[in-house]
């Protein structure tokens, strides 16, 4: 009889394994804490908007009937903040399925898809799930190296993506460098624009995808409600594309994608403007809080444009990401994306950041300690 892995696709046993942030509950349950501070899932360190959660209980007891499919009302709303047609808009189940569905609508086997590395994983698995050629093209200094994409696009590229902030780094394309690799990029390719970070982006040279659509690039922007409007746990995001385009990604978009509380969350957190604007200014005063300790701690960090910042603690990840651990502190280790003494850190809330950066300090002291016993 043939084994599981014998009846498996392929391509899908040589997927890397998407490793998420260590959960709350397992380090408390591990290290005997209660006091935790987690920020490794670049979540929102306010939490949920309270007009999400009122309009999330009222819907509640709705949830015997199946939710609107296309989440009309989401759409709705949306198109009114981002000012494009809502039938130029798809909602999903996270901005990972929305990167998934688009992998679904548009990628033949054997097609090639460029991204950059390190970036965002789901691009890659996406690709290699629906049996795609990933075509890899590091980022030079920490930024995307649009000149080597642009060399790397052949007949058979389908889909460029472009990771806006980039994550882990949370670096940016500005706008001139993107504007000149756009009106190179072939018709028979597609600029996935990731823009999860979006709403963070203070830098006025920053383009916004949108407008690319409106001009008729083949642009598709993916955007989501996990990071400003704190609703990760709801798993919605969606897709901004022109007509032509949606007209395919519709095709696989599955019945039901988005639960009832899911949409009604979303659609409320939108009107939520006072929530929005604490998050943006608490994850301003943060990161500069954060920047001003690394600079006296002497360590290097990435310029980052969205809700965390990658830093470099110049100690192997193998000694730090434990120790820090024992304290009650969760980061995410960069050893997988290649860079074995840095960390990526979500922007948190002042006592967040202050214990981290408290622990942080205490682990430098002992390692430099240690080294000279
Ligand atoms: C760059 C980027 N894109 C997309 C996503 C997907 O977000 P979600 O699936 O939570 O909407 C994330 C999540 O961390 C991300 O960092």
């Amino acid at each position: 009889m043939a084994n599981n892995h014998d009846l498996a696709r392929l391509n899908i046993m040589t997927l890397p394994a998407y490793v998420a942030g260590k959960p709350i509950e397992e380090v408390k349950r591990e290290y005997g804490l209660t006091d935790i501070v987690k920020l490794a899932s670049n979540e929102n360190p306010l939490k949920t908007s309270p007009k999400a959660i009122l309009a999330m209980k009222d819907e509640l007891e709705n949830c015997y009937v199946y939710p609107e499919g296309s989440s009309p009302s989401v759409r709705e709303a949306l198109s009114g903040v981002l000012n494009v047609s809502a039938d130029m808009i798809m909602v999903g189940n996270g901005g990972d399925h929305v990167i998934n569905l688009i992998g679904e609508a548009f990628l033949n086997q054997d097609d090639e898809v460029i991204v950059a590395t390190p970036s965002f994983i789901t691009h890659e698995l996406t690709a290699i799930i629906m049996g795609a050629k990933l075509v890899r093209v590091p980022l030079v200094d920490f930024h995307y190296d649009l000149d080597a994409m642009l060399a790397a696009i052949t007949d058979k590229t389908k889909l460029i993506v472009i990771c806006n902030p980039n994550n882990p780094t949370g670096t940016i394309v500005r706008r001139k460098a993107f504007e000149a690799f756009l009106e190179r990029v072939p018709k028979h390719c597609i600029v996935i624009m990731d823009e999860a970070y979006f709403e963070y982006v203070e830098d006025p040279d920053y383009p916004n995808g949108i407008d690319y659509i409106k001009q008729g690039f083949n642009v598709i922007c993916v955007r989501t409600f996990s990071k400003l409007y704190g609703l990760a746990g709801n798993r919605i995001g969606y897709a901004v594309c022109a007509k032509n385009l949606m007209d395919v990604l519709m095709r696989v978009q599955p019945p039901f994608p988005v639960n009832r509380i899911a949409q009604a969350g979303a659609v409320a957190a939108l009107g939520d403007d006072e929530f929005l604007a604490n998050v943006l200014h608490m994850n301003r005063e943060g990161r500069k809080f954060l920047c001003e300790a690394f600079d006296r701690l002497n360590l290097t960090y990435c310029e980052s444009h969205g809700n965390f910042i990658l830093f470099d603690s110049k100690i192997p990840n193998s000694w730090m990401y434990e120790r820090l651990l024992q304290k009650g502190v969760i980061l995410r280790p960069c050893g997988a994306w290649g860079y074995s003494t840095s960390f990526r850190i979500t922007i948190g809330t002042e006592y967040e950041n202050k214990k981290t950066i408290e622990a942080l300090t205490e682990l430098i002291d002992l390692y430099e300690r240690s080294k000279n016993d």
